[in-house]
C-alpha cells in the first residue's frame, strides 16, 4: 500500500504543480517555548527570519492536534507580539517535541484516517492562531514501517496545505520538521524521497551528542567536527546530503544552553575526562545566560576548542560544555559554506542579552 501510495501523491503533487519549490531565501530561526519562562513580548525577533512556537501536542485519542488550555493565550498572540519588533517574521507552530509520547505519533501515523485528523486539525489551529506554518517534532520514527508512514503523512501533510492555499487563497503555510542529527536514526533510514518532496526544510538537530544523563565522560555536547566519531554537526549534515537532500532545504540546529557534569578529579579536566554525574541542575541543563553567570561568579576557566568547535569552562570539580560567540559563528560559517538553508538555535530565552543571537545573524549578513 504505502509503496503504491507514495508515488501517487508525488506525481498528483507534480501535475498540481504544488512544489514547495517557492523556496526560502534563508532561515535563522529560534525556538521559544513557555516553559522557558521567557516573555514572548521579549524576544528581539528583529534577529530572526523564522520563530518556532514550541509545543502544540497529539491528542493520542482523537489524533488531533490541540493548543494545552495553559498555553493558549500565549501562542494565540504569539505572531502579533513578535511581528511588533520585526513585521516580516514569520511564525511556525511546532507539535511534539522531546517529551511527547512517540508512540502517540506512530499510532497516528499508521492510517490514513488519523493521519487526516491530524494534518485537518494541524491546519485548522495553524491559521486560527495565525501562524504561518506547522513544524512537526516527532523523536523519533524508530522503525522502517513508521518511517515509510513519515513519508506518507509528509506527503498528505504537503497536498493538503496547498489545496487549503488554493481554496482560501492564503499564501501556503510553511511546512517543516525537527529531525535527527542523522539520515538514519541509528540504522533506520529517514524517508528522504518525502521530505525532499514535502516539506519546506529540515531543522537537524546537532546538539546532545554528549550529556551527564547519557555520557560518563566530558564531552562537547554540540560538536561540529569530531575526528574519528560519528558524533558531530558535520557528519549529521553530510549524511542528510548523501542520502538526497539539498543543501538548501536544510537548517543546522546548535544549542543556546550548555550540559554540566561533576568531574570525578579536579585536575582531570579536558574533553573525555570521567564525571560522577551531572552538575548545577538536576540533568546538568543550564542555559547559556546562567552558564555566563556561573563564569563570573566563580572565576571559572573558559577554553575554546576549535578541533571540536566547542567551548567549555570548569572551576573545581564542575565542567559545562557548551557553545558561546566562537563556536556559534564557526557553525554559522559552515552553514553558508555548505549552502545550507540557515540555522535554528534551541531556545530563544536561554540568550545572554541576545549575544549569541547577534553573533549568529551577523556571521549570516543581511
Ligand atoms: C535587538 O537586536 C538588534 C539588532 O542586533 C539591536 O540593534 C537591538 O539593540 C536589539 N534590541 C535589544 C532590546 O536587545
Ligand atoms: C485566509 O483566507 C480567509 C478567507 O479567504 C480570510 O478571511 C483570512 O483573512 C485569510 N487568513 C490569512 C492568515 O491570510
Ligand atoms: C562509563 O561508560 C562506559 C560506556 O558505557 C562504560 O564502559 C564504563 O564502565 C562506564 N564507567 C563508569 C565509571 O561508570
Ligand atoms: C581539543 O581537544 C582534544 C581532546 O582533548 C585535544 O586532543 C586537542 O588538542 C584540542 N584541540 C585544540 C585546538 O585545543
Amino acid at each position: 500500500m504505502a509503496t503504491k501510495t507514495l508515488p501517487f501523491l508525488l506525481t498528483l503533487l507534480f501535475l498540481l504543480q504544488f512544489h514547495s519549490s517557492v523556496g526560502q531565501n534563508a532561515v535563522r530561526a529560534g525556538y521559544w517555548f513557555p516553559g522557558s519562562g521567557f516573555p514572548v513580548s521579549s524576544i528581539n525577533s528583529t534577529l530572526f527570519t523564522h520563530l518556532f512556537c514550541a509545543f502544540a501536542d497529539l491528542d493520542p485519542q482523537t489524533n488531533r492536534v490541540v493548543i494545552s488550555s495553559a498555553n493558549q493565550g500565549q501562542f494565540s498572540t504569539f505572531t502579533r507580539t513578535v511581528q511588533q519588533k520585526n513585521p516580516s517574521v514569520k511564525t511556525l507552530l511546532s507539535i511534539g517535541g522531546g517529551s511527547a509520547d512517540e508512540a502517540a505519533f506512530a499510532r497516528m501515523a499508521s492510517q490514513a484516517s488519523s493521519r487526516k485528523s491530524f494534518i485537518d486539525s494541524s491546519i485548522n489551529l495553524a491559521r486560527s492562531n495565525n501562524f504561518h506554518g506547522l513544524d512537526l517534532d516527532w523523536e523519533y520514527p524508530s522503525t522502517t514501517s513508521q518511517m515509510t508512514n513519515l513519508g506518507l503523512l509528509l506527503a498528505e501533510w504537503r497536498v493538503a496545505v496547498a489545496i487549503e492555499s488554493r481554496r482560501t487563497g492564503n499564501a501556503t503555510l510553511l511546512l517543516s520538521a525537527a529531525v535527527f542529527r542523522s539520515s538514519d536514526y541509528y540504522t533506520i533510514d529517514y524517508p528522504v524521497r518525502s521530505i525532499s518532496n514535502s516539506l519546506d526544510w529540515i531543522n537537524v538537530m546537532a546538539y546532545d551528542f554528549y550529556g551527564p544523563g547519557w555520557s560518563n565522560v566530558t564531552g562537547p555536547p554540540a560538536a561540529l567536527y569530531n575526528p574519528g566519531k560519528t558524533l558531530s554537526g558535520d557528519y549529521g549534515i553530510t549524511s542528510w546530503i548523501q542520502a538526497g537532500v539539498a543543501a538548501n532545504k536544510i537548517v543546522l540546529g546548535f544549542p543556546f544552553y550548555g550540559w554540566a557534569w561533576t568531574l570525578a578529579n579536579a585536575n582531570n579536566n579536558g574533553f573525555f575526562a570521567p564525571t560522577v554525574g551531572p552538575a548545577i541542575s538536576n540533568d546538568g541543563d543550564i542555559g547559556y545566560a546562567q552558564i555566563n553567570n556561573f563564569i563570573a561568579q566563580n572565576g571559572a576557566r573558559v577554553l575554546y576548542n576549535s578541533t571540536f568547535v566547542s567551548n567549555y569552562c570548569y572551576s573545581g570539580t564542575t565542567w559545562i560544555g557548551y557553545d558561546d560567540r566562537q563556536s556559534i559563528s564557526t557553525k554559522v560559517t559552515y552553514a553558508k559554506n555548505r549552502g545550507l538553508l540557515g540555522y535554528f538555535a534551541w531556545h530563544v530565552g536561554a540568550d545572554d542579552n541576545w549575544a549569541l543571537s547577534q553573533q549568529a545573524a551577523s556571521t549570516w549578513g543581511a
